[in-house]
């Protein structure tokens, strides 16, 4: 590759461009330069003419710009180098030299610097930060630890601190200890009923912080999970009949997958109480299906309850996130659906909610793979 180059039209090119430019001989002897690089490096016409332009170069990157030299002899072109560029002052800065062979009498080379420093100094900065950035990213990570394993900790011992008092408020209520009047009973069980609300919490915080630490174990069986849905509205009936709630199901016989028994139980439990909770206030309706789609299975709950705007669809499976409805008194903690998901996720399906809107009712889907035997 060469550039042709008219002799006597070669210094006002030169003076034209905005780069800085040299002319070399095959030996790398200046010839010719524009007043751009003179300035740039400090010396007069005089002083650089006739000089080997390695000596331009900063010691330590002599060995390289020799190379690149050279290489830029065989090929007729050189690509950028970048190297350490010494001032006629003697301080340095960081620069990228290229190179072209020029279509002359004798054998010439085009070269041109550009001062890099302020490339170099960002790049130097972005890496500085770089660091910055990874050490409090680590330090973020070990505090994070040490807050999942505290939650772990003391969701595990109010659990058992629970278990005690529960029990004594048993051994109370059934008079074991003495007969309790009418109101010492009342007060019993609202002991009773606010320990078992902590219990619930104590439990779910647990049940969370192992599906987020990759702890929480599945017992995955081959099992029919038509028969397990079928349970869980089961016992759900009660609960509904007492609220005037009507549940119908129409749920696809005999499916059998692999999943864990009490997870999975434990999902329609939660999608189930949020669809009495929420249901409507007169004439409440429930209805569960279950039915195959393709490779998954498909399990639907739906209320003809408040429903939920476009925008909570999704955040209502965040931690804590309750929708704020003043005309419903939820006593919940918000972390069931979260729950949930990470049960639904660790058996490789999904869940999702769909509501028309508000008034509308809500129906909450989850996906199961099927794996039949
Ligand atoms: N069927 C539903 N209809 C309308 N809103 C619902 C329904 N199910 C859930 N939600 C909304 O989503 C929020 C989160 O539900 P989630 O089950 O995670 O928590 P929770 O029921 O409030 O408490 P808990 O941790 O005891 O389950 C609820 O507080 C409620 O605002
Ligand atoms: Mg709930």
């Amino acid at each position: 590759m060469t550039l042709k180059l008219d002799e006597k039209k070669s210094s006002d090119f030169l003076e034209e461009n905005p780069d800085c430019l040299c002319i070399v001989d095959k030996k790398g002897m200046v010839l010719d330069c524009n007043s751009k690089t003179l300035d740039l490096l400090g010396y007069s016409k005089n002083e650089i003419i006739g000089k080997s332009c390695f000596d331009f170069v900063a010691e330590q990157d002599r060995a390289i710009a020799l190379n690149r030299f050279e290489e830029m002899a065989r090929r007729g072109i050189g690509i950028g180098t970048a190297i350490l560029i010494k001032k006629r002052n003697g301080t340095t800065f960081h620069g990228i030299c290229k190179g072209i062979k020029t279509k002359d009498k004798r054998t010439t080379y085009l070269i041109s610097i550009k001062d890099t420093t302020e490339l170099h100094d960002k790049i130097h900065n972005l890496a500085d930060e770089n660091e910055m950035i990874k050490s409090r990213l680590q330090q973020l990570a070990k505090r994070s630890m040490l807050t999942d394993e505290l939650i772990a900790t003391i969701a595990h011992d109010l659990k058992s601190s629970l278990a005690i008092i529960r029990g004594y408020v048993d051994i109370l209520l059934a008079g074991h200890m003495g007969s309790l009047n009418e109101d010492q009973t009342e007060r019993m069980k609202i002991v009773n009923s606010t320990s078992e609300m902590m219990m619930k919490l104590a439990v779910d915080l647990l049940d969370l912080q192992k599906l987020e630490l990759e702890k929480l174990k599945m017992d995955m069986q081959s099992q029919s999970i038509s028969d397990t849905i079928n349970e869980s509205i089961l016992k759900f009936e009660p609960n509904a009949i007492a609220r005037g709630i009507e549940i119908t199901s129409k749920i696809q016989k005999d499916l059998v997958c692999i999943f864990d028994k009490i997870r999975i139980e434990q999902v329609m439990m939660n999608l189930l109480s949020n669809a009495i909770i929420h249901c409507s206030k007169d004439r409440g309706r429930i209805d569960v299906t279950l039915n195959q789609e393709g490779s998954m299975i498909r399990i639907s709950i739906s209320d003809n309850g408040t429903g939920i705007e476009e925008k909570n669809l999704s955040r209502v499976f965040s931690k804590f996130y309750q929708i704020q409805n003043p005309a419903e008194n939820t006593r919940g903690t918000g972390l069931g659906l979260s729950i949930c998901e990470g049960i639904v996720k660790k058996h490789g399906g999904r869940i999702w909610a769909e509501s028309a809107g508000l008034g509308k009712g809500t129906t909450f889907n989850f996906l199961l793979p099927l794996n039949q035997y």
